[in-house]
């Protein structure tokens, strides 16, 4: 399941973030520090140092954001959220196919956490560069993914993924994972499903002890399949 979150962070907020990251101080450093074996000789790109100011303090505003955004509880029920992390491609940089790795060691606690979804939040306003493209190769296909400055993408960290060159301009995006308390994606997929349904029946004044009932078989499924 692919989610797209609109807006998850305002124009205010983006110069912000614009201005900090492009700053002369900010600590971009060689992208494949954080690569595994399989992403190390195809990754090509730069990051904020991990544990850096400036990574915590727009990682911050960023998990902020998340926590008022019933979509994103919604779509990823989410249990642990790696602390974000920001990327910059330019001059042909690319990342080639690869899957995210299954564990990662949460940097400043040394929790180990799943990583069941990945997360790209565009920065970058899309006519600003050429390439770029997020595809991921979902069940339906390869799905090219290009979003307005503010919006981010969640998609199963299981996919094989890649960046294309970019070829024009810079690419600067927000990159986290999230464990989910449903591991399983088409489960998950089936309760974000389910809460939609469920939502609208309440919005539009439907039957309402069915909708009680309804209620009832999402959180007994989420009872059943979440590993918390
Ligand atoms: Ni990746």
């Amino acid at each position: 399941m692919l989610v797209h979150v609109q807006n998850l962070l305002n124009g205010e907020q983006l110069k912000h973030f614009r201005q900090r990251l492009e700053a002369p101080e900010a600590p971009w450093v060689d992208g494949r520090v954080t690569a595994g074996h399989q992403g190390v000789h195809v990754k090509q790109n730069q990051q904020i140092a991990e544990g850096s100011v400036v990574s915590a303090e727009l990682g911050g505003i960023v998990l902020a954001a998340l926590e008022r955004l019933p979509l994103f509880i919604s779509a990823a029920l989410p249990n642990q959220v790696y602390p974000p992390m920001f990327n910059r491609y330019e001059n042909g940089m690319h990342f080639g196919s690869h899957v995210d790795g299954s564990v990662r060691l949460i940097p400043n606690n040394g929790v180990k956490m799943r990583t069941d979804l990945s997360a790209t939040l565009f920065l970058s306003p899309p006519e600003n560069y050429d390439g770029g493209e997020l595809m991921v190769e979902d069940t339906y296909g390869t799905q090219s993914i290009k979003l307005a400055a503010g919006d981010m993408v969640l998609y199963p960290a299981s996919s094989l993924h890649r960046v294309t060159p970019v070829t024009r301009g810079v690419r600067v995006a927000c990159f986290f994972w999230v464990q989910s308390m449903v591991r399983d994606d088409c489960q998950r997929a089936l309760l974000f499903d389910l809460d939609n349904a469920i939502q609208r029946l309440t919005a539009t004044g439907a039957d309402d002890a069915a909708r009680v009932h309804l209620t009832g078989c999402y959180h007994n499924l989420l009872r059943m399949w979440s590993d918390i």
